[in-house]
C-alpha cells in the first residue's frame, strides 16, 4: 500500500481554503493509502505565536482533522513536536540544503520581505517540511497549489541525500486537486485565502457562525458587471466564489452560470452562503463534540506512538548514512 503524508500549520483556525485545497482530499484518500496527517506545530513557531493561542490551535486543528471525516482507525494523526525525529531529520536535511535555494522560496520571500526580526526558522522551514515527508517513505503528498515549490525542493533534497550518502529515501510525488487548489481571499481575489490574514473578512473560518458566513460572502469583492460568469482573468472575485459553489455542490461552472442567468450577484451570494454554512454545520457539530471529550487525546497518543515508531527507524538510517554517532564495539 502506498503512503501519504500531509500537514497543516496550527497558526489560526482552519479556513475554507485549507478545507477545500487539502483536507477534503485527505478524506477521499484515506481508504486507499497508508496515511499520516500531522499538526505541524514546529512550523507554526517560525512566525511569532501567542503561547496559549498556539496550544488551543493545536488541539483545535487535530479535532478538525477528525471532524471533517478522517477515521482514526484508518489514519495516523499526530502532533509534530511529539515526534522528535522530525526536528532531528530536519537538522540533517538543513545541512544538505543550500542557503541560495532556501532564499529563492516564494513563501520565504513573501513572509520576510520588508520585515525586521525575521526568524532563521522561516528560512530553514522547507528542510523541516522535507523531513516531515521523507521520514515516512511517503509516495504522495496531497497539498494546495501554494506548497508545490516546497515539494519540488523536498524531491531535490531527497535525491541529493540519496546520491551523496545512501539511497534511503523514496522520492515523493505532489498531488494538487484539479479544482480548488487555490481558493482566493474574499477581499482581494488576487491573493490566496489565508488563515493568518489580518483582515478577518478575507477568509471563512471552518468555525464561523452562519451569520458571519453570510456577512463575509455578501461583502466579498466582485466586479460591477453583475453577471455570474466564470472568467478568472477578468472576473477573479466572482470566479473564486463560483469555484467554491461548484466544489461544494458538485455542479459544473456552466450549470451555475445557467442557474443564475439574468439574476444578480445578490441571489448568487445569498445561496452560496447557505451552501457553505450547510456544508460546515455537521463538521462543526462533530468538532465541538470532540473538543469536549477525552477521545481526541487518546487518538493523538496513539498517533504519536505509531509515528514515533516509523520515524525513529528512519532517523537512525539517516544518521547511519551520514556517519553520526557511533557503533558499539562487539564484545
Ligand atoms: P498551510 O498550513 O499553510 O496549509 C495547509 C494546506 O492547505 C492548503 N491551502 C490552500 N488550498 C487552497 N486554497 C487556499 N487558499 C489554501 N491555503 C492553504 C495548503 O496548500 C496546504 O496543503 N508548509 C505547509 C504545512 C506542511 C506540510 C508538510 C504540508 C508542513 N509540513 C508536509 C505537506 C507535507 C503549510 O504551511 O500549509
Amino acid at each position: 500500500m502506498k503512503t501519504i503524508f500531509s500537514g497543516i500549520q496550527p497558526s489560526g483556525t482552519i479556513t475554507l481554503g485549507n478545507y477545500i485545497g487539502a483536507m477534503r482530499q485527505f478524506v477521499d484518500l484515506q481508504n486507499d493509502y497508508n496515511c499520516y496527517f500531522c499538526v505541524v506545530d514546529q512550523h507554526a513557531i517560525t512566525m511569532p505565536q501567542d503561547r496559549l493561542e498556539l496550544r488551543k490551535n493545536i488541539k483545535s486543528l487535530a479535532a478538525m482533522y477528525i471532524a471533517v471525516g478522517l477515521d482514526p482507525e484508518k489514519v495516523t494523526l499526530f502532533i509534530q513536536s511529539e515526534v522528535p525525529a522530525h526536528a532531528q531529520a530536519g537538522w540533517m536535511l538543513q545541512c544538505v540544503s543550500y542557503i541560495g535555494e532556501l532564499e529563492r522560496m516564494t513563501q520565504f520571500k513573501d513572509k520576510s520581505s520588508g520585515k525586521d526580526g525575521v526568524s532563521a526558522g522561516l528560512l530553514t522551514y522547507p528542510p523541516l517540511m522535507a523531513a516531515d515527508i521523507l521520514l515516512y517513505q511517503t509516495d504522495i503528498v496531497p497539498v494546495g497549489e501554494d506548497q508545490k515549490q516546497h515539494l519540488e525542493l523536498t524531491r531535490d533534497l531527497a535525491e541529493r541525500f540519496n546520491r551523496k550518502y545512501n539511497d534511503i529515501f523514496t522520492i515523493p510525488e505532489v498531488r494538487i486537486p484539479k479544482t480548488g487548489a487555490r481558493i482566493m481571499s474574499l477581499q482581494d481575489p488576487l491573493k490566496k485565502m489565508s488563515k493568518s490574514d489580518a483582515n478577518k473578512k478575507s477568509f471563512i473560518s471552518m468555525l464561523d457562525e452562519p451569520s458571519q458566513i453570510v456577512k463575509k460572502i455578501k461583502s466579498a469583492v466582485t466586479d460591477s458587471e453583475g453577471i455570474v460568469k466564470y472568467d478568472k482573468e477578468n472576473k477573479p472575485g466572482i470566479s473564486n466564489l463560483m469555484s467554491i459553489y461548484s466544489i461544494l455542490t458538485g455542479k459544473s461552472l456552466t450549470e451555475i452560470e445557467e442557474t443564475y442567468e439574468g439574476k444578480g450577484y445578490g441571489d448568487f451570494k445569498g445561496e452560496l452562503a447557505e451552501i457553505v454554512a450547510g456544508h460546515i454545520k455537521p463538521i462543526q457539530d462533530r468538532y465541538y463534540e470532540l473538543m469536549d471529550s477525552e477521545e481526541l487525546d487518546d487518538i493523538l497518543d496513539l498517533g504519536a506512538e505509531k509515528a514515533n515508531f516509523a520515524a525513529g527507524k528512519m532517523v537512525k538510517k539517516m544518521e547511519t548514512a551520514m556517519g553520526l554517532g557511533r557503533k558499539r564495539k562487539k564484545k
